[in-house]
């Protein structure tokens, strides 16, 4: 049995627990743990304590991407634990923005990767699929084929020739493997979530059956957000759709009435066995 706990996300339903707009799920085979994503501030640290979870015991963390939401808590980890392996996407270290805000970009990337060493990472980047533990993977890096999906259009990021479109290449998403087949923890999907499903399912060669994590859908167009409830809806084998994070409480609604008792709403404290 493996258990999953989610540690930060958007809206925390528990008196003293912490929300913050980020993500972070802690996994726990019995054997090892850990932890996807850290969520944007010490959130981490504190919902941690609220929840008798001890971070001192993880070696193990996985960044999705390198957005400040899911990195950000890193330093706070480090702080505390002076030495973890960190898995991630070579591009993780983008000097990325986003247009999104008025006229001026906001900085939306993470630390260097010489700040995290100085405080004891070690990083371990592969856009190939990483075994992190037992029937645990990464996803490595997530190719784009449907028609209805794309990268969220206010992304750039800074290089020698100036600023150019980010499309999140670092994306990547946690693949449990189990006996009922595979369990997908998305950190924002920034590559849509039915192309991310399609190449797990590729290169794990077995169905999904169940999902949680931000879906970045809440800020999808309609065309995309209706297009991906009908796949999802083709995808017999899903049983389980945990929306977080990205996916926003609008369409978290819309997927409950589309897939009703499918559906946990996966905020922070929510623990789900597989
Ligand atoms: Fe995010
Ligand atoms: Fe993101």
């Amino acid at each position: 049995m493996i258990k999953i706990t989610t540690m930060v996300e958007n809206t925390a339903p528990r008196a003293k627990l912490r929300a913050e707009h980020g993500l972070s799920v802690l996994v726990d085979t019995g054997y090892d743990k850990i932890l996807f994503d850290t969520g944007q501030t010490d959130a981490i640290i504190h919902n941690a304590e609220v929840l008798n979870v001890d971070l001192s015991t993880i070696k193990n963390v996985v960044l999705s991407h390198g957005h400040y939401d899911h990195g950000g808590g890193l330093k706070y980890l480090l702080d505390i634990k002076t030495h973890l392996n960190v898995y991630a996407h070579p591009e993780i270290f983008r000097k990325r923005y986003s247009k999104a805000y008025g006229n001026s970009l906001r900085y939306i990337g993470i630390e260097s990767r010489e700040f995290y060493e100085q405080k004891g990472a070690n990083f371990i980047l592969d856009d190939k699929p990483i075994k992190i533990a037992e029937n645990i993977y990464t996803t490595g890096f997530e190719p784009m084929v449907t028609d209805f999906e794309s990268v969220d259009k206010n992304f750039v990021y800074e290089t020698k020739d100036g600023y150019k479109k980010d499309d999140v290449p670092d994306d990547m998403s946690l693949v449990i493997e189990t006996e009922k087949g595979v369990f997908v923890i998305f950190g924002c999907a920034h590559r849509g979530i039915i192309n991310i499903i399609k190449h797990i399912e590729n290169v794990f060669d077995k169905k999904v059956f169940g999902f949680i994590g931000g879906t970045h859908l809440g800020p999808a167009s309609d065309f995309q957000r209706e297009k991906t409830i009908l796949e999802l809806k083709k995808n017999k084998n899903l049983k389980i759709i945990g929306p977080s994070h990205c996916t926003g409480l609008l369409m978290g609604a819309k997927l409950y009435c589309e897939f009703d008792d499918k559906v946990i709403f996966n905020n922070v404290g929510t623990t789900i066995e597989i």
